[in-house]
């Protein structure tokens, strides 16, 4: 493993760069004409150091931060960002940490994704720790064990079934010989547990729901004391002798054996979507092909938009190419999440480097950081959605015009860094006029830098 991030690290700087404070700023300026039916918040989670007293530190590793926007008839009534107070964080900014369950003596200020499940708002991340859960205005409440269910850390992503109400999540940790699917009940506590053994602590940090299924990625990223000894401190590396495979478990059943199959070596870190087709399970992810160091955030083959077609009963995978240009932080409808999608939306990016913390090149590349795209997977076709040369997006979430809407008749909502504001823009664009100018611009208080996930929460 090079041991190259000694130095400055690039997420230190540019788009990535923290913030240094916690704001709060009420009746936001519009340009466009927000939807009055978008009424919830939209919130969005990611690493935001307090200092930068260790500049080597990998990106994935920096406190959480969480920024929302409280959206109500037609106006934006509020922006928030606030740090999660793990610990640490409330001790370095001089506050009595709120307390609670801590497993294994991970405590972390959660810095992956923020979700909604059982009237909770949890701050999520995986690798051993538990959520924080957050206010509705997200103050830090505590660390969250699920009133005493959880046996061990959370994750970071999760998948609502939004048939039965239940949150899935499959926890990974050094310390175990296995993985845990988790299932949260609308009780908000754990209804049931199954242990999945694995070898060598693969890093799952994405996973696959289907109605019958629960789709695992062991990969040949583990557990690694020596990644942990280098400049990016992150415990985790390729590890070309952990054998590649997908597994099935299925979700009910007396015998919930997991199916494994083998694949090639790859890396994913993000599924869109998954569902039964007939026997056979569909699922398409973003994958970088072949070997990926994840302590520079680089495959070693392209990134590319790809769909497994997972035949349990003949033992095949067939895959198939959705996309090739390079994209990640894939997203449909919440609503359709475990069944079938026409729909998905993901960002446009470059390869992170050192040398290269913005990516330059044409859209049409597949290279740059300032597009969204928008995949109709039924007629193979792809829309961009691009923002100003010099501006940054991430993830997108579909926020459905009603509960009973069609799939993508909506509003797709990030933060964009708008440069001649040196600060973030909330943008709505009308999921079904993609390419046309977003239907409203929240103009935000400061910037954000680059995050993670995020969720738009709705309220009736
Ligand atoms: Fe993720």
């Amino acid at each position: 493993m090079p041991d190259t991030m000694l130095d400055r690290s690039p997420f230190l700087e540019g788009p990535y760069a923290p913030v240094t404070e916690e704001i709060t700023a009420f009746d936001l300026p519009v340009t466009g004409s927000l939807p009055a039916e978008l009424n919830g918040r939209y919130l969005r989670n990611g690493p935001n150091p307090l200092g930068l007293d260790d500049p080597g530190s990998h990106w994935f590793l920096g406190p959480g931060m969480v920024h929302g926007v409280r959206l109500r008839d037609g106006r934006a009534e509020w922006y928030r960002n606030r740090w999660i107070r793990s610990r640490h964080v409330a001790g370095a900014l001089g506050e009595t940490w709120p307390g609670g369950p801590v497993h294994a003596g991970m405590d972390a200020a959660a810095n992956t994704h923020v979700i909604a499940h059982a009237g909770r708002t949890l701050a999520t991340v995986e690798a051993g720790p538990l959520p924080y859960e957050l206010s509705a205005e997200l103050d830090t409440l505590g660390p969250c064990d699920f009133n005493g269910t959880l046996p061990g850390g959370y994750a970071a992503h999760t998948k609502l079934d939004r048939r039965t109400g239940d949150l899935h999540a499959v926890a990974y940790f050094w310390g175990w010989d296995h993985v845990q699917h988790v299932v949260i009940g609308t009780d908000g506590t754990v209804s049931g547990t199954t242990d999945i053994p694995v070898a060598d602590g693969p890093m799952m940090h994405d996973f696959a729901l289907t109605e019958r299924y629960v789709v695992l990625f062991d990969l040949p990223i583990t557990f690694s004391m020596d990644a942990a000894a280098t400049g990016s401190k992150l415990p985790y590396a390729w590890n070309p002798l952990h054998e590649a495979r997908v597994g099935l478990l299925p979700r009910e059943g007396a015998t919930r054996q997991v199916r494994w199959l083998e694949i090639d070596p790859c890396w994913v870190f993000h599924t869109l979507n998954a569902y039964d087709d007939g026997d056979r399970v569909v699922v398409d992810m973003c994958r970088y092909e072949g070997a990926y160091d994840l302590s520079q955030l680089a495959g070693q083959g392209p990134l590319t938009l790809d769909r497994w077609t997972i035949d349990p009963s003949a033992g095949r995978i067939t895959q198939r190419r959705l996309d090739d240009r390079q994209q990640e932080f894939p997203r449909v409808d919440d609503r359709v999440v475990s069944q079938p999608h026409r729909y998905g939306y993901s960002a446009a990016v470059g390869e992170i480097s050192r040398d290269t913390v913005l990516p330059s090149g044409d859209f049409t590349d597949g290279a740059f950081a300032h597009a969204l795209l928008k995949h109709d997977l039924t007629a193979g076709t792809v829309e961009g959605h691009e923002f100003g040369r010099d501006s940054t997006v991430g993830e997108a979430v579909f926020a459905p015009s009603s509960p009973e809407a069609a799939e993508d008749d909506g509003y797709v909502m990030a933060f964009v860094h708008d440069p001649d504001r040196g600060a973030a823009d909330l943008v709505v664009i009308a999921a079904q006029d993609f390419t046309a100018e977003p239907v409203a611009r929240v103009h935000l208080p400061a910037r954000i830098p680059l995050g993670f996930h995020g969720s738009w929460i709705a309220e009736p």
